[in-house]
């Protein structure tokens, strides 16, 4: 497999913990982690495999860092890159907006040419609505650390298994 770059906010805390399980669940794939505070257009296009981490802030927007980038990311070109995006939310507090990033950033990234991977099903959670919910899947990977912290050790797990077989 070629080598994933891994983008997560290091000022996050459930975000870059989740971004660490994720990598401990690849084992000994090559991963390089990326400050998503500082992710430049040259960073982030220099990778055909990519996992964004991308929770949801600000009643179903994207948080700070990424939203700045939307702007630079608008001029990339992602064809033939496969991007995976893990998100976080939280279902019980923000039912009309779980995890919304995770469909905001897929539809930036499909719209500069790339490949949204490691789709999800949306069984097993309680929501109103979510922008990451296409059909009955997510286009990402959904965890809620503050209702369903005890299920993401398993739904990681399962992720990495079908992004080792989806990566290039
Ligand atoms: C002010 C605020 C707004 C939030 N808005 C949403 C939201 O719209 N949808 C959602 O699913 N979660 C929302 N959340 C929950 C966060 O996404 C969740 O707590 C997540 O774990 C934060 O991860 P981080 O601390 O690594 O940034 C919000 C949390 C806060 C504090």
């Amino acid at each position: 497999m070629k080598k994933i770059g891994l983008f997560y906010s290091f000022n996050s805390n459930k975000t870059a913990l989740i971004g660490k399980k994720i990598i401990e669940a690849f084992g000994d794939v090559d991963i390089e982690i990326i400050n998503a505070e500082e992710v430049s257009e040259e960073t982030f296009s220099k990778f055909d495999n990519i996992i964004a981490g991308v929770p949801t802030w600000f009643d179903g927007e994207l948080p700070n860092y990424w939203d700045e980038f939307v702007p630079a990311m608008e001029d990339l070109n992602l064809k033939n890159k496969k991007v995976a995006i893990y998100g976080l939310g939280d279902q019980k507090g923000y039912p009309e907006n779980f995890n919304d990033g995770i469909g905001l950033f897929a539809k930036l990234v499909e719209k500069q040419g790339a490949q949204v991977i490691g789709f999800t099903s949306i069984e097993g959670y309680t929501y109103e609505n979510s922008a990451a919910q296409i059909g009955n899947q997510f286009c990402g990977l959904c965890l809620d650390q503050e209702n369903q912290g005890r299920l993401s050790k398993k739904r990681i797990q399962d992720w990495v298994e079908t992004l080792k077989k989806e990566f290039y």
